[in-house]
């Protein structure tokens, strides 16, 4: 009976702290972060902003239909902040996921190319849950008006995002990242390495490398080209549940339009050159 009565204590002693550590109801904040200066806000100024407005994106990445958004343009939103040179913007959402926007495209620099929106979810008008997901994309996602002028890709949709900020770009950032030095410019290695830093490692670490949490490491211990037949793991790439299939799995399949076949060979051939490549 004694032990009862310690659990019954460290639980009154727990419960203001857990309330302490839970984000207050009704306010809904984003940080944005350039360099050392930091923005934080919420959902309720954002959608006040006059530069707020009604979008629809004809082909949701996400919900995979249209959707009617209140949004406001990135550019907007970075407006007056410094951002530093050979960067990208990354979104990041609580569960880990870290997806990088290029800079020049977030800023919407030239004429005709993609333009980024923050859609922001009003809290009187909930979105619905996502494909497959028990909470929708809000508080606030990252779409895109035009996207295919820019080549944007699936995994440059980040949703459910918490903070922006920006960080030099992968390849500056984590030598673990690189090809081989004798590897020349123009190798298919190279887009490869370019394509995996887009479309993976929004989950995926490499060689230790990388800001995403939400999947396992691509080389360490093992890179997946030294235990899956190379068939195999192109069919998982495209879709992980015609290998195996359970109810928490996380990983989202490929489809053609998000990699062609040659695509997905050039992100396994950089996983193949990686793995004589680990760094501990
Ligand atoms: C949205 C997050 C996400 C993205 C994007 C993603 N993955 Fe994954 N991946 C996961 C998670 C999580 C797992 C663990 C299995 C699961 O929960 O589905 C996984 C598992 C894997 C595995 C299996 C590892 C093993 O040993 O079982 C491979 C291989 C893999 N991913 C490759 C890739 C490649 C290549 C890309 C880019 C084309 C990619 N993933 C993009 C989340 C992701």
């Amino acid at each position: 009976m004694w032990k009862m009565k310690y659990i019954v204590a460290l639980f009154l002693l727990l419960t203001p702290l857990a309330a302490l550590a839970a984000p207050v109801p009704g306010k809904t904040v984003l940080t944005i972060s350039a360099g050392t200066a930091t923005q934080t806000l919420d959902a309720a100024a954002l959608l006040a902003n006059p530069q707020t407005r009604d979008i629809t994106i004809d082909d949701d990445v996400s919900y995979k239909k249209t959707m009617h958004y209140r949004a406001i343009p990135l550019a907007t939103l970075l407006h007056g902040m410094k951002l530093p040179a050979d960067s990208v913007l990354e979104a990041v959402a609580n569960d880990g996921f870290v997806a990088a926007l290029p800079l020049d495209l977030v800023t919407h620099t030239q004429k005709g190319a993609a333009e980024a929106f923050l859609a922001i979810e009003p809290p009187n008008a909930p979105w619905p849950a996502l494909p497959g997901k028990k909470q929708s994309a809000g508080p606030f996602y990252v779409v895109w008006l035009n996207p295919s002028a820019s080549g944007i890709r699936t995994e440059q949709w980040p949703y459910m995002t918490a903070q922006l900020r920006t960080a030099d770009s992968p390849a500056k950032r984590w030598k673990e990242l690189a090809v081989a030095e004798n590897v020349s410019l123009e190798s298919p290695l190279r887009t490869g390495q370019t394509l995996f830093a887009t479309q993976c490692m929004s989950c995926h670490k490499l060689n230790g490398a990388g800001s995403a949490d939400v999947g396992p490491d691509l080389n360490l211990p093992m890179n997946p080209t030294e235990y899956f037949k190379a068939d195999a793991l192109k069919k998982y790439i495209r879709d992980p549940s015609s290998l195996r299939h359970w109810q928490g799995m996380q990983m989202p399949g490929f489809g053609k339009d998000a990699l062609s076949d040659h695509e997905i060979d050039l992100i396994v051939s950089y996983l193949e050159h990686m793995a004589g490549r680990k760094k501990q």
